[in-house]
C-alpha cells in the first residue's frame, strides 16, 4: 500500500493556481494567415523584432571565442562568449557592406577574431571593429571602434542562449513570467541536449504553435495515449498568462476515467516506465485508476536510489504533463528527468514553408554519463555533443509521438490555402489557439519596429 505520509515535507513544486481567463476577441482564423506573404510580412516586421528567442545552448559555448549561429527568418545571429567570459549576441553582419560574417553553425575563434572573408575586416568578441585593411584609406577617418558589430540584448535561463532583436526588450525574465518561475525546479541547466533535429516542412510555421497549443488532436494522432494519460479535456487544466504564453497540465502515470480499452495496453504502453521504475502494476490491473498515484510513490521512494533529486518536485510532476508554450514559438513538454523542447520557425522567404527543431535534453542520473532515454527509444551520452540531423519531414525523426504531429502539418496546410476553407471553428478547449492568433494581432497592430 501506498502513504501518502511518505511524501516528504516541503514538496510543492510547481504552483497548480489557475490562472483568470483572458477575454479572447474570437476573431476568424483564416487561410491567409498561412500561406499570404502580406501576412509573413507583417510578422516579419511586426511580431519576431519584437520577441525573445533561443539561439542554442549554453554548454555550447563553454569558453572565450566559443559562439553559435542561429538564423531566423530573413536575419542570423551571433551568440558569442566574450574574453571577458560574457555572452553577447550580434547581428551576423559585416558593417562594411553587408557581408554574413560567420557561415558556420558552431565554432570557436581561439583567441582570433571575426573576419569578414570579404575585405578582411576584423571584429573582436565585443563586437568592436579592431582591423581595416587600408585603415588611412577612408576619407571619414578609420572606421575601426565605430563601425562596430550590432549588438542586441541577449541573456541565459534554463541553460538557453537567449536573444532579442529589439533593443529596447523588456528583461527576459520579466517576459518569460511566469513560465521560468515554474520551470526553474527542472534545473534545465544542467540537463544536456541529448537529440538535436531540424525538420524543413512544407507548411507555415503557425501550424506547429497551433498544435502544440491544443491537446484536442490527441485520440486522432496520438490514439496510444487514451492508454496511459488521462487526455480528455475534463482532466487537464489550461492556463493563458498575460504574457502569451500558455500550459497545460495533464494527467499521466494511466488512463482517464473515460478509458474502456483493456489494461493491457495500458501496460504495455507504460512497460519502459514500469521497468525503470521496478514498478509492479499487477496489482492495478483491475484499478487503473490507483497507477498514477502508485507510481508517484514508487518514484518519490527510489528517486535518490536511481541519482534523481526529486526534491523540487510535486507528485504530480513525476508523472504528469506538464507542457508549457512560449509565445510565440516555443514549447517545454517537461518530464522529471528530461525536457523535450520544440520550436516553429518561419521560411527566410516563402510562408509555405518553416523551420521545426525538436531538443531532447536529458537530465543524467547522479554519477550517470550514459543510459537508455525511455522518450526517446535510444541510448544517451552525456560526454559529447550531439550531432545536429536535418532533413525533410519524414526523413528524419523526431521520436515517434512528434513524428505523429509531423505528419498531419503537411496535409493541414494543405487544406489551409483552399479556397473552400472558410476559418476555425475552435472548441472551447483550443482556446490557447485562439489566443495565440490574439497575441500575433496585437503585435501586428502595434506596427513595424522602428
Ligand atoms: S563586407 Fe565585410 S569586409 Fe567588406
Ligand atoms: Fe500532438
Amino acid at each position: 500500500m501506498t502513504d501518502i505520509q511518505e511524501t516528504p515535507v516541503g514538496v510543492g513544486g510547481i504552483p497548480r493556481d489557475k490562472a483568470a481567463e483572458p477575454e479572447l476577441t474570437g476573431r476568424p482564423i483564416t487561410g491567409e494567415r498561412y500561406y499570404t506573404t502580406e501576412f509573413a510580412r507583417a510578422e516579419w516586421d511586426c511580431l519576431w523584432p519584437r520577441v525573445w528567442q533561443v539561439a542554442g545552448r549554453v554548454d555550447q559555448i563553454p569558453d572565450p571565442g566559443d559562439y553559435v549561429t542561429y538564423d531566423i527568418g530573413r536575419d542570423s545571429i551571433i551568440c558569442v562568449r566574450g574574453e571577458d567570459h560574457r555572452v553577447r549576441a550580434f547581428f551576423n553582419v559585416c558593417q562594411h557592406r553587408g557581408n554574413q560574417l560567420v557561415t558556420a553553425e558552431t565554432g570557436s575563434l581561439a583567441g582570433g577574431d571575426f573576419q569578414c572573408a570579404y575585405h578582411g575586416w576584423r571584429f573582436d568578441t565585443d563586437g568592436t571593429l579592431n582591423f581595416v585593411p587600408d585603415e588611412d584609406d577612408f576619407p571619414g577617418g578609420s572606421p575601426c571602434g565605430k563601425s562596430n558589430l550590432a549588438e542586441i540584448p541577449s541573456d541565459t535561463w534554463g541553460g538557453f542562449l537567449w536573444f532579442n532583436m529589439d533593443v529596447e526588450a523588456a528583461p527576459l525574465r520579466e517576459w518569460l513570467a511566469p513560465v521560468a518561475d515554474h520551470l526553474d525546479g527542472y534545473r534545465m541547466e544542467n540537463m544536456k541536449r541529448t537529440h538535436w533535429v531540424t525538420v524543413e516542412g512544407n507548411f507555415n510555421w503557425k501550424c506547429i504553435q497551433d498544435n502544440f497549443n491544443e491537446s484536442y488532436h490527441l485520440p486522432y494522432v496520438h490514439p496510444e495515449t487514451l492508454a496511459s494519460m488521462n487526455e480528455h479535456h475534463s482532466g487537464s487544466q489550461f492556463d493563458l498568462y498575460p504574457s502569451g504564453h500558455c500550459r497545460m497540465l495533464m494527467p499521466g502515470g494511466g488512463p482517464g476515467p473515460n478509458y474502456r480499452g483493456r489494461s493491457d495496453r495500458t501496460f504495455k504502453s507504460l512497460a519502459q516506465d514500469f521497468e525503470f521504475w521496478d514498478f509492479d502494476p499487477e496489482p492495478y490491473r483491475e484499478n487503473l485508476a490507483g497507477l498514477r498515484a502508485a507510481l508517484q510513490q514508487q518514484k518519490r521512494r527510489l528517486g535518490a536510489e536511481k541519482g534523481y533529486d526529486f526534491s523540487n518536485y510535486s507528485d504530480e510532476q513525476l508523472t504528469d504533463h506538464y507542457h508549457y508554450t512560449i509565445f510565440p514559438n516555443i514549447s517545454f513538454s517537461m518530464k522529471p528527468d528530461g525536457c523535450i523542447w520544440l520550436r516553429g520557425a518561419p521560411h527566410p522567404t516563402d510562408p509555405e514553408k518553416c523551420i521545426f527543431d525538436m531538443w531532447y535534453l536529458t537530465l543524467f542520473p547522479e554519477g550517470v554519463t550514459e543510459y537508455y532515454s525511455n522518450s526517446m527509444h535510444d541510448f544517451v551520452s552525456i560526454d559529447s555533443q550531439v550531432e545536429h540531423q536535418t532533413g525533410k519531414a519524414g526523413e528524419v525523426s523526431c521520436g515517434r509521438g512528434i513524428d505523429q504531429d509531423v505528419a498531419i502539418w503537411d496535409t493541414q496546410h494543405a487544406g489551409l490555402r483552399s479556397r473552400g476553407f472558410r476559418g476555425a471553428t475552435l472548441a472551447h478547449q483550443e482556446r490557447r489557439v485562439g489566443f495565440f492568433h490574439d497575441n500575433i494581432d496585437r503585435h501586428i497592430e502595434m506596427g513595424p519596429l522602428p
